[in-house]
Order: structure tokens, then C-alpha cells, then sequence
């Protein structure tokens, strides 16, 4: 392991009597603040393998490097940052640095930086952990660019088919293998990685909470102890482009009128089931002008219902959306774009980190994580951190500096512990 953190870096790195240690996670994210800013939408826009996630991925392995940590990129675009021999058993944690579109400053750096931090407050006290121990960094988690939320652990898993990952495109037409060869991986290497999922022996991610969960329980931290199911579906609605002044309103097939009443139902449909989240938060008429009749509107739905009723919302918001496509005249087609299970982070280890933690409470999400692809297949948990506006995948998304602090340091607790 090199000892990192030469006199060029003194302003990242301070030496302490145990050692190197990396700056505070709020000082972390300060030092990115200026990154994938979105001037036009307000925010931050950070997308796999774009210029600013790039960016932020060229951070973090400067970072990584000035711990001492040794980095790699895996077949599917995820970065590893490991402290120790890379092997079975490893202590994993980390988080994503890509974003929604115009989204917070802390939902995935977060759970980076606050690895960081704790790597480095380790580092300071001493000692080298019994197992191997990483920092890992989720490609795509947000499905920003490329549609599929969660893809790049995803692909590790195997929870999705590869070859469909390479088809996968973006608003632009790029194909994910055409983006991830442009960042250096070879598309035929995309897929699943039994080798390194076998080396993670728990996964702990920490991450700002998304919700008003931690302000209405008063406390700064929790564990994490179920996601909701959560899916994604696109529909299409294919109808007449036309003149928007030359064509009657008895002669048009115009298509953004069952994709506005679509809106409207998966609202009223939602409502209806108990708990339900459902949203249209994104709809692409083409071609998009204001005295055009669009030919096609895309309408993507994200559907979330806890327990096993997803499917059955989205059943009857894909029936009223034919019906209001037949009085229209226009088709429809609809296609599932991804789909995953309730999940309940290991038992176990849930009440150990909460033992640990001094009895912070479990806290249930409908916010989809990397942890909960990992859940089925090793020993997962979560740490959520209190965000005091409970806004989330928006610019008013918050951690105050005490609340990140707090959470780095149970996050390095936690580490400590389970590397033993
Ligand atoms: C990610 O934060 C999601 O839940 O969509
Ligand atoms: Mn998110
Ligand atoms: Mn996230």
C-alpha cells in the first residue's frame, strides 16, 4: 500500500499522529459543489460517463490514491477503491456520484464522501483492518442517461441481460456500449461479475434520507430496513403529425391527448391503492413544436407499491391509457424498462448496526439504492442520513454539516466493526 499524500497534496491530506486521514465529508462535497452544475434546470446534472461525472470519478481516485487505496474500474463501469488484498470477505461501502436530472448535491456523493472520511478516520487510528476492506463507486445508479436505474450493480449481479444493457440508449441515440467504450471499457465485457460480487462479504451503503422519515423520528441517522418495489415503464402513443392551425379538430389523431388523460389516471388509479407512489415525470412529444400536432408522445411511468401490487396499478393505468388512446385513434405501446422487488435488508445485520449505532431507528424507503440490488445476494444494510427539507432528486435536497458529520462517523464505526 502506498503511502499517498505527498507535499502536493498537504491542503486534501493531513498527516495526524495514526496517520493519513481524508478531510471531512462536508469539505468533500464542498470540493465538488462546482461540478455537473445545471445552469438551465437549477441543480446538478451528472450522467454516466458524461464530462462531469467523469469528472467526479477523476475526484474520487485522487482521493482513493491519497489514502492509499489501490483503484479499479470493473468490466461494467463501477470503481473500486480497496484498501488491502481485493478477495472474499471484503467489508464493501460506497454509494454513485451520477444524478437525476437537476437533482441534489447529496443523494449518492454523499455515501462517497462519507466513505472517504471514514477510510481516512480508520486510517488515523490505526491498524489495518482484518479483511479487505473497499470503496465502491455504482455506475448509473439514477438510470439518468440510460434509463435503467441501478444498472451498473445491476450488471454485477446479473439482474440484468447484458446484452440488452448494451442496447440501452440515451436521449441522443448512444448506445450505453457505445458511452462505456468512449469511457474505456470493453462493451463485450459488460455483464456479470461473479468474481467481484464473491469478494464483497457485506455491503453497507450510507445515504442522505429522501423523505421526512428522520425529521418526524427527531434523529440524524437511522438503519435501513425495507425498499418498496419500484418499476419503470414507457409508453408510447403513436398518432398524426399534423398542422396545428390547417387540421379541424374532428380530422386530428393527436397523441398528447391520451397521454395528458394518462396522467391524470395513474394519479386517480394510485390514489386508489394503499400507499402507492406513481409518476409521470417525464413526457417527449415528437417533434416537439408549438404549431405542430405531435406525431408520437413518450410517457415514462415509475410505479412503487409496497408488497407485490405493482403490477396491478400499472395493469390499470395501462388499461385506461388504451382506452383513452382508442377514443383518439392513436396505438400504444408500452414496455417495462425495469422492475425489482420489495427488499428487506438482512435481519441480522440490521439489528447489529443498530446495536452498534446506540438503538438509531430503522427507517423503511421508497427510494430505490444499489444496496437493495446487493441485498439478495450478500449480507446488505443502509444508513440514511437526516435531510431537513425531506425534499429530495431537487436542487433543496439537504444534510446539514452536524447530520453528515454524525453519519461519517457512525459509517466509520460501523466499517471498524465489521472489518474485525
Ligand atoms: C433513486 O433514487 C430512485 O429511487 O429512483
Ligand atoms: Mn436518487
Ligand atoms: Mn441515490
Amino acid at each position: 500500500m502506498t503511502g499517498a499524500g505527498s507535499e502536493g497534496h498537504l491542503h486534501c491530506v493531513q498527516r495526524s499522529e495514526g496517520g493519513l486521514h481524508c478531510p471531512s465529508a462536508s469539505a468533500l462535497l464542498a470540493e465538488i459543489a462546482d461540478i455537473g452544475c445545471d445552469r438551465r434546470r437549477g441543480g446538478y446534472s451528472r450522467h454516466v460517463f458524461d464530462g462531469a461525472e467523469r469528472e467526479l470519478r477523476g475526484w474520487f481516485a485522487d482521493h482513493a490514491a491519497r489514502l492509499g487505496l489501490d483503484t479499479e474500474t470493473d468490466r461494467n463501469g463501477n470503481v473500486w477503491a480497496w484498501w488491502g488484498t481485493p478477495g472474499p470477505g471484503a467489508v464493501v461501502t460506497g454509494s454513485h456520484l451520477d444524478s437525476v436530472p437537476g437533482g441534489g448535491a447529496f443523494d449518492g456523493p454523499l455515501g462517497v464522501a462519507s466513505a472517504l472520511t471514514a477510510v481516512g478516520a480508520l486510517r488515523a487510528r490505526g491498524g489495518t483492518p482484518a479483511r479487505p476492506l473497499a470503496v465502491v463507486v455504482f455506475a448509473e445508479e439514477e438510470g439518468g442517461r440510460f434509463g435503467v436505474p441501478c444498472l451498473g450493480s445491476r450488471l454485477l449481479t446479473g439482474a440484468i441481460d447484458a446484452e440488452a444493457a448494451r442496447n440501452l440508449r440515451d436521449p441522443e441515440g448512444v448506445t450505453f456500449a457505445e458511452a462505456a467504450r468512449a469511457a474505456g471499457l470493453d462493451p463485450a465485457r459488460i455483464g456479470p461479475d461473479p468474481e467481484a460480487l464473491g469478494r464483497i462479504g457485506t455491503f453497507v451503503e450510507l445515504h442522505v434520507e429522501q423523505g421526512r422519515g428522520l425529521i418526524d423520528l427527531g434523529s440524524p441517522v437511522a438503519v435501513g430496513s425495507t425498499v418498496i418495489a419500484h418499476g419503470r415503464w414507457r409508453f408510447t402513443f403513436t398518432g398524426q403529425g399534423n398542422h396545428a392551425g390547417a387540421t379541424p379538430l374532428s380530422d386530428r389523431r393527436d397523441p398528447m391527448l391520451p397521454a395528458a388523460a394518462t396522467v391524470a389516471a395513474v394519479r386517480r388509479l394510485a390514489a386508489g391503492v394503499p400507499d402507492a407512489r406513481a409518476t409521470v415525470g417525464r413526457l417527449v412529444p415528437s417533434p416537439g413544436g408549438t404549431n405542430v400536432i405531435a406525431s408520437t408522445v413518450d410517457l415514462w411511468l415509475d410505479a412503487r407499491v409496497p408488497g407485490g401490487g405493482t403490477q396491478a396499478l400499472v395493469d390499470d393505468i395501462t388499461a385506461a391509457a388504451r382506452a383513452a388512446a382508442a377514443d383518439e385513434g392513436c396505438a400504444l405501446t408500452v414496455r417495462q424498462e425495469s422492475c425489482s422487488d420489495t427488499v428487506a435488508f438482512d435481519d441480522r445485520l440490521r439489528a447489529e448496526l443498530g446495536g452498534l449505532l446506540g438503538g438509531v431507528p430503522e427507517l423503511a424507503t421508497g427510494a430505490g439504492h444499489d444496496a437493495a440490488i446487493l441485498a439478495p445476494h450478500v449480507p446488505s444494510a443502509m444508513l440514511y442520513v437526516r435531510n431537513p427539507t425531506g425534499v429530495s432528486h431537487a436542487p433543496e435536497e439537504h444534510a446539514e454539516p452536524a447530520d453528515v458529520e454524525r453519519g461519517a462517523a457512525a459509517l466509520t464505526d460501523v466499517l471498524e466493526h465489521l472489518c474485525r
